[in-house]
């Protein structure tokens, strides 16, 4: 692929929000997706050099030029929720929710994110980097343009660390721009069963210095719950973690209103995530907030729970973004098209309102709004281009095949 080209013929360039937009977009001006009707694109060294309407393309001599054969271009997706880093799949688990038991259940029966953990202390790091990586991979075919990565299936000092090595190896390929989450408090092991104190200690004495010491994190999270971490245990984590210059994004609201919106709220979280059982306190607490709350509609659909009630928080003026979740027991998919068709389809987001969420405000929730989330001068030359499709609203409506023909990540085609 050359250094420098021209895209042209595009019927329409979604997501062309302004450089200077400082803030997440919130409340109802979610629905405000700038477009470039009949346009082209120039990008160089990996980054959009110039934006503009086909009337008026005079083309630079000796620069190359792709024509987009009249598909739409949209921002890569900004994957701000991810366990992509794991050891296997959980399919049995699977099979016996369709039996009838809960998630909760099979957690508290010892299956869970505790399974995960047994099979990921086993795994060598070589291993857990090449499955990951495969993942990885298929998620930039997929259109995904960047993403952030949680640890938190070791839970143990040299499997959380082994998972954070592996999360900077994919974060050094370069390939698209990756954040690391340190998630030891996502279940408390079976050897601190009768313990919480002690794990927490361990995850706040021992394995924090180390990861901040080696710059192994961006971000911490606590899978604040019913059944997981309390709210006091999810403060003691933050506070923590904040002595190291981590900023929270964490678990939120998944099982039970636990609490965990407003624990986030008051520690200046980039984003509280999952909000399936929010009470109107809560979304008041949000609301009021520069906390983004970031929706996971492929749990819910996976596990059968009640979708986040997207259109109050909207209406109450919250600054939402969606994400996957990508993990093996709630959501074993890292596919961004499907969870925003699943945003229009289950959250009753209007695509205009679903696309934002999935790439401006995806970027936001990973403090990466400066270099993607948009079809913007100087940001990097992430994008989609679309099969010819007769609206925007056509790419949610055809859910599972997705109307993607190409996928540009930093001017490369994937
Ligand atoms: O985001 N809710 C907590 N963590 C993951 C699920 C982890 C697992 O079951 O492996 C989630 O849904
Ligand atoms: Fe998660």
């Amino acid at each position: 692929m050359m250094e420098e080209f021209y895209l042209t013929r595009i019927n329409r360039i979604w997501g062309c929000h302004s450089a200077d937009l400082s803030k997440p977009l919130a409340g109802k001006v979610l629905a405000t997706l700038p477009s470039v009707e009949d346009g082209y694109i120039r990008i160089a060294g990996g980054k959009i050099t110039e934006i503009g309407s086909m009337q008026h393309f005079k083309p630079a001599a000796g620069v190359d030029i792709v024509d987009a054969g009249r598909g739409h271009v949209l921002p890569a997706w900004c994957d701000s929720h991810t366990h992509l880093v794991h050891a296997t799949s959980r399919e049995k688990e699977f099979e016996m929710r369709l039996q009838g038991r809960s998630y909760e259940e099979i957690a508290a029966a010892g299956g869970g994110i505790l399974n995960s953990a047994d099979v990921l202390r086993a795994m060598d790091e070589e291993e857990l980097y090449d499955v990951s990586y495969r993942r990885f991979r298929d998620i930039q075919r997929m259109g995904t343009g960047a993403i952030e990565i949680k640890s938190g299936y070791g839970l143990d000092f040299d499997s959380e660390i082994k998972m954070l090595k592996v999360i900077r190896r994919l974060k050094e390929t370069n390939e698209i721009p990756v954040k690391a989450t340190f998630l030891g408090a996502h279940a408390f092991p079976r050897e601190f069963s009768n313990d919480h104190d002690g794990y927490i200690d361990l995850i706040t004495r021992k394995m924090l210095p180390y990861i901040s010491d080696h710059g192994l994190a961006d971000y911490i999270d606590a899978f604040c719950d019913r059944g997981f971490f309390s709210p006091t245990q999810t403060e003691k984590i933050l506070e923590a973690g904040a002595k190291y210059g981590l900023k929270p994004k964490i678990h939120a609201n998944e099982l039970a209103v636990s609490g965990g919106v407003q624990i986030g709220v008051k520690h200046g979280a980039i984003s509280v995530d999952h909000l399936e059982e929010m009470d109107d306190d809560s979304i008041a607490a949000l609301a009021a907030s520069d906390t983004i709350g970031t929706m996971l509609p492929g749990c819910a659909f996976f596990l059968g729970i009640p979708f986040p009630q997207a259109r109050k928080m909207i209406n109450a003026g919250a600054k939402l973004a969606i994400a996957t979740d990508y993990n093996p027991g709630t959501a074993p998919s890292g596919n961004m098209n499907m969870v925003v068709s699943l945003a229009c389809i289950r959250l009753k987001m209007t695509p205009e309102e679903a696309v934002n969420a999935a790439t401006i405000n995806g970027s936001f929730a990973m403090e990466l709004q400066h270099k993607t989330g948009s079809i913007t001068v100087g940001k990097e030359a992430s994008f989609i281009l679309t099969h010819t499709m007769p609206s925007l609203a056509y790419f949610p409506y055809s859910f599972g095949h997705h109307p993607v023909s190409k996928v540009f990540i930093r001017g490369r085609e994937v």
